[in-house]
């Protein structure tokens, strides 16, 4: 049956999975490109940490190559070792600890100076493997997590610089809530950073990677894609989603659509309660579907009694407390759904489109964790590759 534009033409094939997320990476291309356009004659590091927010480091990584991406940066050296193989450069934005400098080093993977200790060890082990380690600064100019703090950063950058076996080649910062566009906080911190590259300019200390700006900066600090700074950070906005605060400069589209089926569809008599809790009562006797997925596979639990999946193109309230596997659904939208139905839970076109940040302002939280909480059932499926 395919009434009223309802597509079954997926349904009942054995080879669906019962979670899935569809990434799409033509967008994702489409996203970088406008970015790339934006920031001109800055450039892009794509920030891939964390299995890429999620949604899996290797094949985003390789879509963006594609798209034209020259470096990767991450938070750790696992995912740093994962990325060699497409032959850019990868970059540790977080921190390194000394047992892991040899297999770093070895690799070429570019390193963070995030004070005297490390980069002395850094130093001596690229001596001892006859080499030269690349590392940037890091700058702790307000993030209060790591990194030099600005006042020590003057002059222990001009003897770190010194140390054999070192190429000193960028200097970056992070920012903690560039999402307030025009507030002094996130300014300071880029006048702060200004300042220390122009006073190292006037020795002579010039850094090929000037960085500082993640997503939100790019949309609510434009400056800081200008001179002195030539690269910018960037995850979230590649994968489609802003900060629930602040500015959208760049238009992007989402990458993501998370999926299940329908396994249940039932009437049920007024009265019946649903699910754990029983904090729903039939008001009266309606059709109602189970669908395959729960907090398990990351669906908000404050999605219970509140929000709504899409089966057709229709909206399908969420009834009751989600579970772990199943939640279930109202449908008075649709009363011809059978088992086996597809299910949109995130994404989706038109105006019921379900976006990560109404996800993320439903659970009180921001849309990074809508993203990275996909959980280990769901079936990453890329597509446009
Ligand atoms: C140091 C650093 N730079 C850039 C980013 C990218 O941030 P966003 O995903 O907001 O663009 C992150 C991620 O939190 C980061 O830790």
């Amino acid at each position: 049956m395919n009434r009223g534009g309802y597509n079954r033409s997926r349904m009942n094939t054995s080879s669906l999975p019962r979670v899935w997320v569809d990434i799409d990476l033509q967008i994702l291309r489409d996203n970088y490109h406008h970015m790339v356009e934006t920031v001109a004659p800055a450039r892009v590091m794509a920030v891939l940490k964390a299995e890429a927010y999620g949604l899996g480091c290797l094949p985003i990584a390789r879509a963006l190559a594609s798209a034209g991406v020259a470096r990767f940066g991450v938070a750790e050296p696992n995912e740093a070792c994962r990325l060699l193989e497409l032959g850019l450069p990868v970059q540790i934005l977080g921190a390194v600890l000394p047992d892991e400098l040899p297999d770093l080093i070895r690799q070429g993977v570019v390193l963070p100076l995030t004070d005297a200790t490390v980069a002395q060890a850094i130093s001596r082990e690229a001596q001892r493997q006859h080499t030269t380690a690349r590392g940037h600064f890091k700058i702790d100019t307000g993030m209060g997590r790591l990194g030099i703090p600005l006042g020590e950063a003057p002059a222990l950058i001009r003897s770190i610089r010194r140390l054999p076996g070192l190429a000193c080649e960028g200097i970056y910062t992070h920012f903690p809530m560039a999402y307030r566009g025009g507030d002094d906080f996130t300014q300071r911190q880029l006048d702060g950073l200004t300042r220390l590259i122009l006073e190292l300019e006037q020795d002579g200390i010039v850094f090929e990677y000037r960085h500082a700006a993640n997503s939100d900066a790019i949309n609510n600090f434009p400056q800081t894609a200008r001179p002195p700074f030539n690269w910018v950070r960037s995850g979230i906005n590649l994968h489609g989603s802003f900060d629930t605060e602040g500015r959208r400069r760049l238009q992007l589209r989402s990458i993501l659509t998370l999926k299940t089926r329908l396994v249940a569809r039932r009437t049920l008599p007024e009265g019946s309660t649903i699910g754990y809790g029983a904090t729903y009562r039939l008001p009266r006797a309606m059709p109602v579907g189970t669908i395959s997925a729960g907090y398990a596979d990351g669906l908000p639990l404050a999605l219970s009694n509140r929000g709504y999946v899409l089966i057709g193109g229709r909206t399908c309230p969420v009834i009751g407390r989600l579970s772990m596997d199943y939640t279930t659904v109202s449908l008075e939208q649709i009363p011809e759904a059978v088992p086996g139905d597809e299910v949109v839970c995130l994404g989706g076109a038109g105006p019921q489109a379900i976006s990560v940040e109404s996800w993320a302002q439903l659970k009180g939280t921001h849309p990074y964790e809508i993203i990275c909480s996909f959980g280990n059932r769901v079936k990453r499926c890329y597509t446009n590759a």
